[in-house]
């Protein structure tokens, strides 16, 4: 194992979210990420099984000891898919990188980055966040399975060149870091804006069960607004969304 700073870097590990929280639990401290070249039994959203070829894309997961509400907690997740964004953007030169609610990252509706945000709340404390990061670095569209190759990209992908998985580990980290300066209202606003003003899918019409409208913003907690054709704002905490 190789420690540098508060980046964790592990050959292989089955679940670098597994790892994060079991050291969150332990008392690891609010900024230690911990990432490995190899997982190989990776957690999506909605409980998926996230795919990662060896040494090919990023897995990294971060532990944040946030002082908010448990209502707010959520928005750790939009804050990381804006700093994954502007990984791919500093990186991949001239590219539109967007993003799907809640925490997508895309490129020309192409995911290229997943997050996995996990509280654990005591007695309506937020005793801390894992955000896990699944990044598309150096992966061919060969390596995913065939169902998913036109609904995936990677920076590989989009630039033709690979690129160094801990600067990239490092980059997304000083992003967070950034996103994360000063008191958390100051940093949630930012993050809002950010994220707001990457979003992919502003007008486009939604329909989930329930719920069917147009996608018209997020509010304080991250929720969706979708304006329903009566009128009424209706809102998704929740889940996902198909655009
Ligand atoms: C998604 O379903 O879009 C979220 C995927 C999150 C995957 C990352 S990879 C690093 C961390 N470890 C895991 O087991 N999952 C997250």
């Amino acid at each position: 194992m190789l420690s540098t700073d508060k980046l964790i870097i592990l050959e292989e590990a089955n679940s670098t979210q597994d790892i994060a929280i079991e050291m969150a639990r332990q008392g690891a401290h609010d900024g230690t990420a911990v990432m490995t070249l190899n997982q190989t039994a990776g957690r999506g959203r909605m409980g998926r099984s996230w795919a990662s070829p060896s040494g090919k894309n990023l897995a990294l997961s971060f532990i944040i000891r946030p002082s908010c509400e448990p209502s707010l907690a959520p928005l750790y997740g939009l804050m990381a898919s804006v700093a994954a964004a502007q990984t791919v953007e500093a990186f991949c030169l001239n590219t539109l990188v967007q993003v799907k609610w809640p925490n997508d990252v895309i490129v020309e509706g192409r995911k290229i980055a997943g997050i996995l945000p996990q509280a654990q709340v005591i007695n309506n404390n937020v005793e801390f966040v894992i955000v896990g990061l699944g990044l598309n670095v150096n992966s061919a569209m060969e390596d995913f399975p065939v169902d998913i190759i036109d609904k995936v990209t990677s920076m590989a992908d989009l630039s033709g060149e690979s690129f160094d998985l801990t600067s990239v580990a490092r980059s997304f980290l000083s992003y967070m870091k950034a996103l994360r300066d000063g008191p958390a209202d100051i940093s949630f606003k930012k993050t809002l804006e950010l994220w707001n003003s990457k979003w992919a899918h502003r007008g486009c019409y939604v329909n989930r069960t329930g719920i069917e409208g147009i996608a018209e913003g997020i509010d304080v907690t991250g929720a969706l607004l979708v304006r329903a054709k009566g009128g009424e704002l209706l809102k998704i905490s929740s889940g996902e969304v198909n655009f």
